[in-house]
């Protein structure tokens, strides 16, 4: 059987880490990029850090023709890891369309080619969100899955919707929608990490960019929540941990070793930390002091989530290692080095 994997996507935050951790495990990896929100310089942190080029076709996914095209030509495709989609809250309220296309559109082709095989294995990302604002925590993947505050959401319950009904009446198919909280971090090495274009949407790097100047003073939305300290929690995981669930979900297809052939893991901790105490981690291990003011509240916040993380370390035997002042210091130090940022010392 062929080593080979599709990644999506796989020049982004969460796909070139993935990508690591197949080269590692000995996979052989094709990625699949429209660098619409990648660069592809992260090539060469991929290849530093694991010796090996991945074989990389940029195309953008939403060309029909084009998918068909590259399962023809690489017809030995033993697992897709699917990360290509757009991400971005807000601009998937301005622009539904755009978000049911790249994110609904391109997953229907895809599966469209992998039915046609005569064995298949296909991991999606999905998300949290799918659960809203959850009644109790943690959250388990038993939570009933909540209207979706917004198209982007949206994507990820229907996405989860349409793989599910796919694999009912597609028996090789075998299919993992993975439930990401957080993901936070860099690789440790440096070599590769988040790259968000323009301000960021997303606390930590907005956090990181404050730290090296790059922003003036971070906002914290809401301190009145009905928190310990009145801000919003959340399950900040590191993108390693996360990337490694990516090959434990694969290998568990591969290896015919899951109960049904359409699974849901929550990727998570299981602890819940609060904005401030992620400014808190932030201050502890860059040793400065970041420049925050209390803000109204964002619109569409959950109060709080964090992960029951019990069937991920059961049944995928993974469990998630670094700790949030780890991820941060990851993240610090990515940061740094594409700033060029220079501690001063006094
Ligand atoms: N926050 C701030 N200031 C900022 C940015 C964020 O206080 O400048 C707060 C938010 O209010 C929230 C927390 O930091 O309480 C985390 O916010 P993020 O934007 O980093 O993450 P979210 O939990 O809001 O978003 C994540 C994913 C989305 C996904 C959403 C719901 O990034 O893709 O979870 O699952 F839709």
């Amino acid at each position: 059987m062929s080593n080979r994997i599709l990644v999506t996507g796989g020049l982004g935050f969460i796909g070139s880490h993935t990508v690591v951790e197949l080269q590692n495990e000995g996979f052989e990896v094709v990625i699949v990029d429209n660098l619409s929100n990648a660069d592809e310089g992260v090539m060469e942190g991929i290849t530093a850090i694991t010796g090996r080029l991945p074989v990389f076709e940029k195309f953008d996914l939403r060309d029909k023709d084009k998918v068909e095209a590259f399962f023809s030509k690489y017809d030995d495709i033993n697992g897709v890891i699917h990360f290509a989609a757009s991400k971005a809250v807000g601009e998937s309220v301005e622009n539904p369309l755009l978000y049911y296309e790249n994110n609904l559109g391109v997953l229907t082709y895809i599966l469209q080619e992998l039915v046609k095989k005569g064995s298949a294995h296909f991991i999606f990302s999905s998300s949290c969100t799918v659960y809203g604002q959850a009644d109790s925590m943690p959250i388990t993947e038993n939570a009933p899955v909540k209207p979706a505050e917004s198209p982007y959401g949206n994507t990820k319950q229907v996405g989860e919707e349409i793989i599910k009904d796919v694999c009912k009446v597609t028996p090789q198919l075998s299919a993992i929608a993975l439930r990401y909280f957080n993901p936070i971090g860099a690789h440790p090495s440096v070599e590769i990490g988040e790259l968000p274009i323009g301000v960021p949407q997303n606390l930590v790097p907005y956090i990181t960019q404050t730290g090296v100047g790059l922003r003036e003073q971070l906002s914290v939305f809401g301190d009145d929540y009905p928190t310990p300290d009145g801000t919003c929690i959340r399950d900040y995981i590191h993108v390693v941990d996360v990337a490694k669930a990516h090959v434990a979900a694969l290998k568990r297809l591969i290896e015919d070793k899951n109960e049904n052939n359409y699974e849901v893991f929550n990727l998570g901790t299981g602890k819940g930390s609060s904005v401030l105490e992620v400014i808190h981690s932030f201050e502890r291990v860059s040793g400065k002091k970041l420049n925050y003011r209390i803000a109204q509240r964002r619109s569409g916040d959950v109060v709080q989530a964090f992960a029951d993380t019990k069937k991920a370390n059961e049944i995928l035997g993974w469990k998630a290692q670094s700790t949030l002042d780890d991820a941060i210091q990851s993240a610090w130090d990515w940061e740094k080095k594409i700033r060029d940022y220079q501690e001063v010392s006094i």
